[in-house]
């Protein structure tokens, strides 16, 4: 049996993209971090988040994530407000974060299944009585990314590599709508780094998962992503397909533009 073929309770067919983000602003201590800043990722869709250092990325994702509040704008994951459903929106939007985020002294298996609190009843979580089908995803998901031999493994026990494959594990077990992740492979030796982008985007796909995904690597971005969006000073000025990315937009989004207003390019 495929758990991944069926669907999450009390989810229905959607028409609105797993993420629409549409002229958000916001400021954090005076400073304009981001600057209408709008973008959407479609179901299966792996879209890469570049920009240099302090252009809004992280601020961006956290707000997608529901962690942060914006000032004007909206965020919507398929089509529900992220300000207005912040409880659901947890649910339909999973974080992979660049420590991996786990808790250190619990198995592989046990981390998974946090992935699942946001469905089940609270009593359920707190005293850990997963019900069997919930086991059986987490399992499949340790399955997936080629880690089920692991799952009673204490995670402070695993490779920073494969304890970011526990957390695609956990995130893909949350049945999400979203993946947001951000620089998930920044922990990561360039080889461990690049199986994590083509684990990811293969099991998002197979899902119908939509990822945002914030890399420093223009060439992963390349390689991986089916598009491209660029950050710079806390606009988006860049939004191509992966294939139409070239050394101009790289260019655009590294080179230093100090007091220069950002422009717009999208195909
Ligand atoms: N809590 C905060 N208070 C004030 N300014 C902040 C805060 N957090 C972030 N900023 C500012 O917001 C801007 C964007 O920061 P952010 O962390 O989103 O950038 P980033 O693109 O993720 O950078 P990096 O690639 O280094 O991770 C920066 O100018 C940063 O200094
Ligand atoms: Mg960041």
């Amino acid at each position: 049996m495929n758990l991944f073929t069926q669907p999450a309770p009390g989810r229905t067919a959607q028409r609105a993209p797993p993420l629409r983000v549409s002229g958000v602003d916001k400021r954090l201590h005076g400073v304009h971090v981001l600057r209408d800043v709008s973008l959407s990722v479609g179901s299966g869709e792996f879209v890469a988040l570049l920009g240099a250092s302090g252009a809004g990325k992280t601020t961006l994702l956290r707000c997608v994530a529901g962690l942060d509040s914006i000032d004007s704008g909206t965020i919507e994951v398929a089509g529900v407000p992220v300000a207005a459903l912040r409880r659901r929106a947890r649910r339909q939007v999973a974080v992979i974060f660049q420590r991996f985020n786990l808790v250190q002294r619990l198995s592989a298996l046990d981390n998974v299944l946090a992935g699942r609190l946001g469905h089940v009843r609270s009593w359920r979580g707190i005293a850990r009585r997963f019900e069997r089908a919930d086991r059986l995803l987490a399992l499949e998901s340790l399955e997936r990314v080629g880690l089920l031999d692991y799952a009673v493994r204490r995670v402070d026990t695993l490779s920073g590599g494969q304890q970011q494959r526990v957390a695609i594990a956990r995130a893909l077990a949350q049945q999400p709508d979203l993946i947001v992740a951000d620089e998930p492979v920044a922990s990561l030796d360039p080889g461990s780094g690049g199986e994590i982008l083509a684990l990811l985007r293969r099991c998002c796909g197979e899902q119908g998962v939509a990822v945002l995904c914030s890399l420093h690597q223009v060439g992963w971005a390349q390689q991986f992503a089916d598009r491209v969006v660029g950050l710079a000073q806390g606009a988006t000025v860049i939004d191509v397909p992966a294939s139409a990315f070239d050394d101009r937009h790289a260019q655009r989004l590294y080179a230093r533009t100090a007091g220069k207003e950002p422009s717009t390019e999208q195909t």
